[in-house]
């Protein structure tokens, strides 16, 4: 195989994550190494490798890495971008993650008379191989990765060891896949897809040395481990457009498959109870819980807002809701018969993961809520629930926030029933939940109005979106996903709260979005749509199917279908999603891949 196609092809299934710069390095036809990077897209490394053909290796010669970078340490040129090589250019090194004590190694590698190319913490790390290095690749790359503190996924070539790739991590993720007769490393099970559905997670502390031999995994101390195999149950059908114009619209469209995937075989409707096997909850750890910490990041922090209503709603346990990297710099406090849920829609999120570390060193049962299978914080709790969204490759969260959501009432409700919810507000509830596949198929039916509405008011500056009770994440999640493929500045607030300060922003140039689709707070929202338009400003309202009582006082209404208050968040946001796409593509807006975000946030 012309092993830098298959790098090419790899980072190409990797651009959904966000990148600045790329770059691959192999070892060239005189067997040494030749380091191709260029800032931007793919595409300019490709144009960049047709340029550099000399150096091109033979067929057969099938070993090398590849990079995207998203610039932490250093803008994002050329010289940044990965593969970083030694002084004496024997290693080449690729790096996810950021290594916290590269400036002390950088001042002492400078002493002993390296040079350094570039602005990145990653260089320290093929400098201390070079340093590192007594004939053994893996022992040199050991001894390097033990004095580094922060996190690293990395994977290592040198010239030396024509047929050797050593990875190792700490922190972020890595795959190899196993194919017959090669071996394909990554740091996402997508970017392999194509070659391989048999694939080895490696585990924080381990370093694997892959040969034509096969592979070989062990500790930093060298002993030898043994990580189970894992296979891959989604294809690469699921990682095309199949037609839609990006994968964030085809994504909003598969909403109610993937809730019908989350729901399947979770529902009880006899007992008027779910059953989410992978939490390993017994009887009695559920009704020893006395309190529930939730912690997330960014659209899944709001899903777990939604949560907190849930669980103090539905199961009357004490919930707090709390932004991951917050919680795991605050010191919190963990009480005994503490149960923490970690959401995260790729598992790899640096602030969440480091929450559950935090949860799990304070005696928390700790449990996540993943999408990505095998990610590191489902494979840190090694209890909790999958989604079963399938990939979601778009950056901005759709499918996972209503799967997520999903996920947390068929908890809620489980608690609930070892506790107050009677058998026929489960079965109730039960039943309702069923139904939440076709309630997001009529909001998706809604789309031409929605597309409508949104073009109408696309050049605004500034929104606002307003909600009450579970409405309020509704909001904060609408506004979330505005900005971040729009660009247009968007602020959630509660509806109450407008008049305490951000009322004085209000004039007809500053659409105001209501979320008003639930019962319980309708009435109040519509005292605030009315001061909202008693200062001009346009307001659109979301509301259920029909309801004239809100529509009347709004400029242009969204209309969802009637579902109880505890699922009103899903049609909603799913609404709101709809919105933000086609703002931001009447804006001609790139809404797969919204500028400086990254799918993964693996830094803190
Ligand atoms: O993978 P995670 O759910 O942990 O990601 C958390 C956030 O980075 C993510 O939700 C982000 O806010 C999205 N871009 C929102 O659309």
């Amino acid at each position: 195989k012309n092993i830098l196609n298959v790098i090419v092809s790899a980072l190409h299934r990797l651009e959904y994550r966000g990148y600045d710069s790329a770059g691959l390095a192999f070892i060239n036809q005189q067997g040494s190494l030749s380091a191709i990077k260029t800032t931007g897209k793919i595409s300019n490394l490709e144009l960049c490798l047709k340029q550099n053909t000399t150096d091109i290796p033979q067929e057969n010669k099938s070993l090398g890495i590849g990079h995207t970078r998203w610039a932490t340490h250093g803008e994002p040129t050329q010289a940044n971008a990965h593969p970083h090589l030694s002084q004496d250019k024997r290693f080449a090194v690729v790096h996810n993650g950021i290594i916290d004590n590269y400036t002390a190694i950088k001042d002492r590698l400078i002493k002993k008379g390296y040079k350094f190319l570039s602005d990145t913490d990653t260089e320290v790390i093929a400098h201390l191989i070079q340093e590192c290095y007594e004939g053994d690749l893996r022992a040199a790359v050991a001894a390097s990765v033990e004095q580094l503190t922060g996190t690293y996924g990395i994977a290592v070539i040198s010239s030396e060891h024509p047929d050797t790739i050593i990875a190792a991590r700490k922190g972020s993720p890595i795959v190899a896949g196993i194919c017959q007769n090669e071996t394909i490393i990554a740091s996402d099970v997508s970017a392999i897809i194509n070659h391989t559905k048999q694939v080895v997670f490696l585990n924080d502390g381990d370093i694997l040395t892959a040969t034509p031999e096969g592979l070989d995994i062990t500790s930093v101390g060298n002993i030898p481990v043994t990580r189970e195999l894992t296979h891959i149950n989604w294809d690469m059908n699921q990682i095309e457009k199949e037609g839609y114009d990006h994968f964030m619209l085809k994504e909003i469209h598969e909403q109610p498959s993937s809730l019908q995937n989350t729901l399947r075989g979770r529902l009880l409707p006899d007992e008027g109870s779910t059953k989410l096997s992978g939490t390993r909850l017994t009887h009695e750890e559920m009704t020893g819980i006395d309190r529930v910490i939730i912690a997330a990041c960014g659209t899944s922090y709001y899903a777990g807002m939604v949560g907190k209503y849930l669980f103090e709603d539905i199961a009357g346990i004490p919930t707090d809701i709390q932004q991951a990297a917050e919680f795991r710099y605050r010191n919190p406090i963990i009480e005994k018969n503490t149960c923490m849920l970690a959401i995260s829609q790729s598992g790899e999120t640096a602030d969440t993961l480091a929450a559950v570390k935090e949860g799990m060193s304070k005696k928390a049962t700790v449990l996540s809520i993943c999408n990505v299978v095998g990610s590191s914080i489902a494979r840190e709790t090694n209890r909790g629930v999958y989604l079963h969204a399938g990939p979601e490759i778009s950056v901005a969260s759709t499918k996972a926030f209503s799967c997520q959501v999903a996920v947390l009432a068929m908890l809620a409700i489980a608690f609930g029933r070892t506790r107050r919810l009677s058998p026929d507000a489960g079965r109730r509830m039960v039943a309702e939940l069923a139904t939440l596949p076709e309630i997001a198929e009529k909001v998706i039916a809604q789309s031409d109005n929605i597309k409508a509405i949104a073009e109408k008011y696309a050049k605004a500056g500034n929104f606002f979106y307003i909600g009450r009770g579970y409405m309020f994440p509704a909001a904060l999640e609408g506004a979330l996903k505005l900005k971040e493929i729009s660009y247009i500045h968007a602020e959630g607030y509660h509806a109450a709260e407008l008049k305490h300060g951000p009322i004085a922003l209000l004039d007809s140039s500053l659409p105001v979005i209501a979320a008003a689709a639930d019962v319980s707070s309708k009435d109040k929202t519509l005292a605030n749509i009315k001061e909202c338009k008693a200062r001009k400003a346009p307001v659109i309202a979301i509301t259920t199917e029909g309801d004239t009582s809100i529509s009347r006082h709004c400029d242009d209404t969204i209309f969802v279908p009637e579902c109880p208050d505890f699922l009103s968040p899903i049609p909603v946001v799913i609404a709101e999603q709809l919105f933000a796409y086609y703002t931001a593509k009447w804006r001609g807006c790139p809404i797969d891949q919204p500028r400086n975000l990254a799918k993964s946030v693996t830094v803190e």
